[in-house]
């Protein structure tokens, strides 16, 4: 039996098995403190909620258009507007089952066999095994001292004449780190002189505590004609379950990744389009509440480590994650990822390892978790690296 080699180099989300055995550890009894998975921790806004269940009522129930229906798409240009800046019409504007689906079917759209996507790690886990399902090959730019963007010497020294896309996250998963006005600037500029894609993932947006987010598009203008911003519900509005992402790029892009989507899932339903209206028309104002009780849980957090001490780890100005540099602590030549399976089996602990994220050495906690939560699994984590 022969299956294709491209799927075979695909390996299955290291994050979300991580996340299915705590889960089945809980459901035997043991009292699992689970960081492993990107999901905030507080609810879909009952104005949300409400629309849907009024939407469905209504009987929204059928297939709605490939890409989005109209009324949504204009929904996400009105806040690439309002909140970006940015000037899209609807038609340059795809809507498909998560940011997920939206960077599978835009891979897959750019990329030919042998094509090369430079990385920078930490990458958010699915970038590297999309690209690769796409016949393309990630190359990885190994995480730099103080784990924000490589210099652009470093990321120059990794483009060849294969380079046909980079991808960035801004804020970042797992580093928590946002760019600069600057940093874009000057990223921009030379982003601006390479042949390439050039693909933003923009969802961790309004996570961004320290400093502004601002889309690399808006502070170079001259990319747009190969741009493309990727943003979606999930994380901004704590709908992870609902599977709403979108994507901004030129036209034929825009309208390859839809045909693409009415072949796979075909649409988003009716009535999650309608909720996903409501949602965006109402913008971060819906959300402060609850994002601001993740900053102070991000504050909690880096006190209780420096209060612990012995940590290393990036301080997160964005997104919802600590990425703790354990370098120093593993000894006999343990992985992060043994590590890691170690915390789970011996201190009930789920922390997602560097390897997921092209940088082994680290882990990833998510502190979208109770004050209590933290502390406890902070503690343990303590206990399990210094003691
Ligand atoms: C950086 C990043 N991009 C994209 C996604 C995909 O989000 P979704 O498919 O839920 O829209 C995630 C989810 O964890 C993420 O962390």
């Amino acid at each position: 039996m022969t299956f294709s080699k491209r799927i075979l180099s695909v390996k299955p989300s290291p994050t979300l098995a991580l996340n299915a055995k705590a889960v089945q550890m809980s459901k035997q009894g043991k009292k699992v403190l689970n960081f492993a998975i990107g999901e905030p921790d507080y609810l879909t806004p009952s104005l949300v909620v409400d629309r849907a269940i009024e939407s469905l009522k209504a009987g929204r129930t059928r297939y709605t258009p490939s890409g989005g229906g109209p009324e949504l798409r204009q929904a996400i240009a009105d806040k690439l507007m309002r909140d970006n800046g940015l000037s899209f019409d609807i038609n340059q504007i795809v809507v498909g089952a998560g940011a997920k689906e939206i960077l599978f079917h835009t891979f897959m759209s750019l990329l030919n066999d042998g094509d090369e996507v430079i990385l920078t790690a930490p990458f958010w886990v699915s970038y590297a095994d999309q690209i690769r399902a796409a016949g393309a090959v990630p190359v990885i730019i190994p995480i730099p001292d103080g784990g924000r963007m490589p210099s652009l010497e470093v990321i120059e020294s990794y483009a060849t004449p294969k380079t046909k896309a980079f991808i960035f996250n801004s804020p970042n998963n797992p580093a928590g780190y946002i760019l600069t006005e600057l940093e874009l600037k000057t990223l921009g500029t030379y982003l601006s002189n390479k042949p390439w894609w050039i693909i933003a993932d923009e969802i961790y947006e309004y996570m961004s505590f320290d400093a502004p987010h601002i889309s690399l598009l808006k502070a170079c203008p001259e990319l747009r004609d190969r741009f493309v911003l990727v943003n979606g519900m999930s994380k901004a509005f704590a709908m992870t379950g609902w599977r709403v992402g979108y994507c901004a790029a030129p036209i034929e892009l825009a309208a390859m990744v839809k045909s693409l989507q009415s072949h796979s899932s075909t649409c988003i339903p009716g009535f999650i389009e309608d909720a996903s209206v409501v949602a965006l028309k109402a913008g971060l104002p819906l959300m402060e509440k609850d994002i601001n009780t993740l900053r102070i849980r991000r504050d909690l957090a880096v006190q209780t480590m420096k209060k612990l001490g012995g940590f290393k780890y990036l301080y997160p100005q964005g997104a919802y994650y600590l990425f703790i540099d354990i370098r120093s602590q593993l000894k006999n030549g343990e992985s992060s990822l043994a590590f890691s399976d170690r915390l789970l089996e011996q201190f009930n602990l789920a922390i997602a390892p560097g390897e997921a994220f092209g940088a082994p050495g680290f882990l990833r906690l998510s502190y979208a978790a109770s004050n209590a939560t933290l502390l406890d699994g902070i503690e343990r984590l303590h206990k399990a690296l210094f003691t």
